[in-house]
């Protein structure tokens, strides 16, 4: 076969290239450029998936049937719920995180399950069937219905797939794939892409719903530089702290439901196992109050969740003191001590400053400015704060507490949770009040330190 066309774009700015270079000559990104296969190619060779393309027509925006699409419950609830309510037809979700952490185990299940209605398609390029086997059989899952492709190359998959027609189909995962029209080694990120947009094409083209695995690259971005992202449906990531029980599948775009939905899961013996109320797991309770910690009502996706944040303050041998924050932005935790300094007059300069939000949440909005800041000065006034106490409020850099989305929400989980007081910006004070609970409205950071000492 004659030698495909290959040429080079960046990453950064989508500039074409007809040679590699180490810099891009338009936008001047260094190592952004990633070969590709020419445009027209797929076509031509034959080989590549191109499926019965339906002739495209124009519509009307005001006559087009706004109809829900068809979705499927995979019988796994928080599974359907970071969906945004189950899987969408023809929808591709790739589903990313470190090796190891549970991906295929969760798919296995969730075929498990819809393979008793729908016709089902593991392609595992990394496992043989007997692995897979051995996996079910461990996870006491039935796996009636259940086809097994082990199977790396795209255009075989997808002969298969055609001829099959699953309603599901998995591809574990993408980077074990490589497709016949590039040299490039399977993993590359001109084989990973271009794998991906056959497979996206045949998901469209046949109402297949495509479970893409990918894992992580050190940096924390899917392998491939997330090329793959603006080419998917939906996009959830599994986050969760290294050892422990506990994986959360946060999603992180979908174009059929909320961000930020998180799914919760507890590994164990028999594979993954729902967590209906993650409240009660993530808040690790304590007997007595310890200075440091606090509770904070956070709101991922549409579900309010009590978590608790954690600070140490120590006094550093260092010239310049660590500033160390999991779970959240270190720029943020940077911000807020400057505005704990000016606005709060205390100065942490000769201090070494740690936060973490226990049980591996990763916290994403503003609403942790607040608790932050009282954690951080309870470690260092070593003042515990009540145990009855949750506070939630964007902090901003003048001092002021701004109110956050949704607060009746959060303070109604909140009391569901044994919470007695809360700390909240007056913006998200309900004026009824909450009954049981004993709210202090604070428009600045000052009020805040106030109430909280
Ligand atoms: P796996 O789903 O293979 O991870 P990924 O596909 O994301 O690479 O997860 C495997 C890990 O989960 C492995 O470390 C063993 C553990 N595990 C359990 O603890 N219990 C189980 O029932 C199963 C199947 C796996
Ligand atoms: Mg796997």
């Amino acid at each position: 076969a004659p030698k495909p066309r290959t040429a080079y774009v960046c990453n950064a700015c989508g500039a074409r290239h007809p040679k590699w270079a180490g810099q891009c000559s338009d936008c001047g990104a260094w190592n952004s450029l990633v070969e590709v296969a020419e445009s027209k190619r797929p076509a031509q060779r034959g080989g590549g998936y191109t499926g019965a393309a339906e002739s495209s027509r124009i519509e009307i925006l005001s006559e087009v049937s706004p109809e829900e699409r068809e979705r499927i419950l995979s019988g796994i609830g928080e599974l359907d719920r970071v969906l945004g309510g189950g899987l969408v037809s023809g929808s591709v979700v790739l589903i990313g995180g470190d090796p190891g952490i549970g991906k295929s185990t969760l798919l296995l299940q969730a075929c498990a399950a819809l393979a008793t209605a729908y016709p089902v398609l593991y392609v595992s390029g990394e496992e043989s069937p007997q692995q897979i086997g051995l996996r079910a059989r461990r996870l006491g899952l039935a796996g009636d219905g259940i086809r097994l492709l082990a199977e790396t190359c795209v255009e075989r998959i997808l002969e298969q797939a055609a001829a099959e027609r699953p309603r599901i189909m998995v591809v574990d995962s993408i980077q074990t794939l490589f497709t016949e029209a590039l040299q490039s080694a399977p993993g590359s990120v001109s084989q990973v892409r271009d794998s991906a947009a056959q497979l996206v094409r045949f998901a469209k083209q046949q109402d297949t719903i495509v479970f893409l695995v990918g894992h992580v690259t050190k940096d924390g971005s899917l392998a491939g530089p997330r090329v793959l992202e603006h080419m998917v449906d939906t996009v959830l990531y599994f986050e969760g702290e290294h050892g422990g029980p506990f994986r959360i599948v946060r999603s992180i775009k979908n174009r059929f439901g909320a961000v930020n939905e998180l799914g919760v899961f507890a590994m164990g013996d028999h594979g993954l196992r729902e967590v209906k109320n993650p409240s009660a797991i993530f808040l690790s309770r304590h007997d007595e109050p310890v200075s440091g910690s606090l509770v904070m009502v956070t709101r991922e996706g549409t579900r309010p969740l009590l978590v608790e944040v954690q600070a140490l303050v120590d006094e550093s041998p260092l010239a310049n003191p660590r500033r160390v924050a999991l779970g959240l932005d270190q720029n943020r935790l940077s911000m807020l001590l400057a505005v704990l300094h000016r606005h709060g007059g205390v100065a942490l300069f000769n201090q070494d400053v740690f936060v973490n939000i226990a049980g591996g949440v990763r916290i994403a909005e503003t609403a942790v400015d607040l608790p932050l800041i009282m954690a951080v000065l309870s470690s260092y006034r070593d003042r515990p704060l009540p145990l009855d106490l949750a506070v939630f409020g964007e902090v901003g850099l003048s001092g002021e507490v701004r109110p956050v989305p949704n607060g009746p929400d959060r303070l109604r989980e909140a009391v569901k949770h044994g919470i007695r007081r809360a700390i909240v910006p007056r913006g998200n004070a309900p004026k009824e009040g909450v009954e049981g609970l004993d709210i202090v409205a604070v428009r600045t950071l000052g009020e805040a330190l106030e109430a909280g000492s």
